[in-house]
């Protein structure tokens, strides 16, 4: 997994919720992860059902699957909420014959196990990632929304290589949890780096900060946190691609963009 880029590309990107932009047009989903995978960027989330339904339509258009380094996580559909976006499950031994299905893929590159405080349901889901990855169909397996008392309660011999939650700016409690992961040797994969665009939009407003400047240094900001070593972001328009992969060449901020950042936080 380690061989994919800095950023990724984030599951919301194929549904209209959680963002500011409609849902992007077939056509126009096919030219975002083409645009993607062009410029290296290789690891693509899904999270809802819907999003694992659309990428698996796109991955049949362009035909590119090898490249793309696909995560899922466990939010299946539930009959009568179909257009719902409803809440996680444990994963269960049917859920990833669903999920390839969805896909229509043969194997996950990253599956996600999301963390709750069952242990003896989380040992259970462990498990059952530890045999599709004996049998194949996962490659890798990683821990959602974790915190450090999920990391500690890892018993000594697990499969578990990398870490998501939500980490930004704005929102900063997954510090604790990805320093922890690193001294473990896992990966991080920070989520939300614009809280789903809606922190985008206010501090242009509140502060009348040039749209494109913001962008580039929230995103700057938590790419270059030293136990940060992927950033997921939703991109429903293919100029977002150009423009955050353009900024991430950028590097970590200067004193004068730490300095605007303070002032937008406070
Ligand atoms: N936060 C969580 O709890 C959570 C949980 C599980 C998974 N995830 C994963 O994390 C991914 C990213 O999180 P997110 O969607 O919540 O938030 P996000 O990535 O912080 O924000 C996405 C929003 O930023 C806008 N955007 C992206 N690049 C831009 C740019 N250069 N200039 C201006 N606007 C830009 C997008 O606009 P458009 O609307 O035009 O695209 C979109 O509305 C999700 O897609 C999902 O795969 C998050």
């Amino acid at each position: 997994m380690s061989e994919h880029s800095l950023l990724g590309l984030g599951g919301h990107s194929f549904i209209a919720p959680l963002g500011s932009d409609p849902e992007p047009p077939f056509e126009e989903q096919c030219r975002i992860v083409s645009a993607c995978l062009d410029k290296g960027i290789r690891l693509i989330d899904t999270t809802y059902y819907q999003e694992r339904v659309a990428l698996g339509k796109v991955m049949q258009r362009i035909g590119r699957r090898a490249e793309i380094r696909l995560t899922a996580w466990p939010f299946f559909k539930q009959a009568g909420q179909e257009n719902e976006l409803v809440p996680h499950q444990p994963l269960e031994e049917g859920h990833l014959a669903i999920m390839l299905e969805e896909l229509q893929t043969d194997f996950i590159d990253l599956l996600v196990i999301h963390c709750h405080d069952d242990r003896e349901k989380l040992q259970r889901e462990l498990a059952l990632a530890r045999r599709w990855m004996s049998e194949g169909s996962v490659k890798n397996t990683a821990l959602g929304m974790a915190e450090p008392r999920h990391l500690q309660q890892l018993p000594a011999e697990h499969t578990v290589t990398h870490v998501l939650a939500p980490y930004n700016a704005f929102h900063r409690a997954a510090a604790d949890t990805f320093a922890m992961a690193k001294d473990m040797g896992l990966e991080t994969v920070a989520m939300s780096p614009f809280v789903r665009g809606w922190k985008l939009q206010e501090i242009q407003a509140d502060k009348a900060a040039n749209a494109d400047v913001v962008a580039d240094i929230l995103l700057r900001w938590v790419a270059f946190q030293p136990s940060v070593n992927h950033v997921i972001v939703s991109m429903r328009r293919e100029e977002w691609v150009q423009k955050n992969a353009k900024a991430l060449a950028r590097g970590p901020l200067t004193e004068r963009e730490q300095a605007m950042l303070r002032e937008w936080l406070g």
